[in-house]
């Protein structure tokens, strides 16, 4: 009895400490005001992730390749310099208050319109001026990985209501995991994401038009000329929008179709197929090259697949790499853009005495 307990234990041990990410901590950079950036080293196995405070911005992610050749998948800069100078890519930040646009850059709620600054045509992109991404998050150690905690005014970018938010990031085993919390103290919108560009053959090896995906979603919402969501959800059936079956993103992103000359390219919302708060598959990618295959996960009603149209390569990211056109892909797991204003979409409203809770996991492993 006493050997067996003993075997038990002796098997037990070693594999839940497998499963214990290490946890460290640096200076990355200052702000031209002097306050730290501070960025945490999550490792698990052969996953390492490097998460910042400024954005709460993933900076770096290693994942290995069919063979164990180890690379960083995600878009971005060697320094703090480089993040705080881009205003335009969001690289492996938190996307915020409100993730994607908000039309004509107003909302009414309760009765009451908000106006928020225009920072994309006539639209609000991501939160506004000075959106999540570029602000400096409080972080602490938990079990596995990293805390960022952000208060966010009543009345910040023409929002309603102070808002806590809370964004963890942990490794599991092969997985990135991303909860997202949030609580206000007033009636208002929200809509959180992370914005990190992959390219599975590693940040500065080509373009991602070779890599194949797939997204399990029946519809999408259509948008207009500025990328604003008709209201309508539309079937991808017949179209080069439907990724039912495993397709390189190349393979038709120049059809003569509408909704790909208005995103110029995939820049699109889909709608997931199950239920939200239910984690389900949003997304998978393969590189055929490498062999490295990332899932999405998520509890979020909709996914944006976008293919980095607006890359144009005058960014030098990590190394000096030329990020050129379609050179990172994002999947921003999110409540459908400009919702606000849409009231049949899933609401993005959340009022005092709620919690706001969901998850995404960027999950890797390789393809023969
Ligand atoms: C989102 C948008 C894109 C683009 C990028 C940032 O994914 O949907 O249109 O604005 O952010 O460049």
């Amino acid at each position: 009895m006493l050997r067996k307990a003993i075997c038990a234990f002796l098997i037990l041990v070693p594999l839940a400490s497998q499963l214990e990410a290490k946890v460290t901590k640096a200076v990355f950079g200052e702000m031209p005001d002097g306050t730290k950036v501070e960025i945490y080293t999550l490792e698990e196995g052969a996953l390492k992730a490097r998460i910042m405070t400024y954005g709460a911005r993933v900076v770096s992610l290693e994942v290995p390749d069919r063979g164990g050749k180890v690379a960083d998948v995600v878009l971005g800069y060697d320094n703090l310099a480089g993040y705080t100078a881009d205003h335009k890519s969001y690289f492996g930040s938190v996307v915020g208050r409100y993730g994607n646009r908000i039309a004509k850059a107003q909302f009414s709620l309760d009765g009451q319109t908000y106006h928020l600054p225009a920072n994309d045509g006539p639209n609000t992109l991501h939160g506004g001026l000075v959106g999540f991404d570029s602000l400096v998050w409080q972080a602490h150690e938990i079990p596995n990985g990293v805390e960022m905690t952000l208060v966010s005014k009543d009345g910040d970018q023409g929002f309603p209501g102070t808002l806590t938010s809370h964004v963890r990031y942990t490794l599991e085993a092969h997985a990135l995991k991303i909860d997202y919390t949030a609580s206000t103290d007033k009636d208002t919108v929200l809509n959180l994401t992370n914005h990190s560009y992959f390219n599975l053959a590693g940040e500065g090896n080509g373009d991602i038009l070779g890599h194949l995906v797939m997204i399990p979603a029946d519809r999408f919402t259509p948008v207009d000329s500025t990328l604003i969501p008709t209201g309508e959800l539309a079937p991808v059936a017949g179209t080069p929008l439907d990724f039912h079956k495993a397709t390189a993103i190349g393979a038709r992103i120049n059809d003569d179709n509408e909704q790909l000359k208005l995103g110029k390219g995939y820049d699109h919302n889909y709608v997931l197929n199950g239920k939200i708060g239910m984690l389900q598959k949003a997304a998978q990618v393969t590189d055929p090259t490498s062999g490295r295959v990332l899932t999405v996960e998520t509890t979020q009603p909709g996914v944006q697949f976008y293919s980095g149209n607006f890359l144009d390569g005058t960014l030098h990211g990590k190394h000096g790499h030329i990020y050129a056109r379609r050179t990172g892909f994002c999947l921003e797991t999110q409540h459908f853009p400009d919702s606000p204003n849409h009231p049949k979409f899933p609401t993005s409203e959340l009022k005092p005495g709620q919690t706001y809770h969901y998850t995404t996991i960027f999950r890797f492993s390789t393809a023969p």
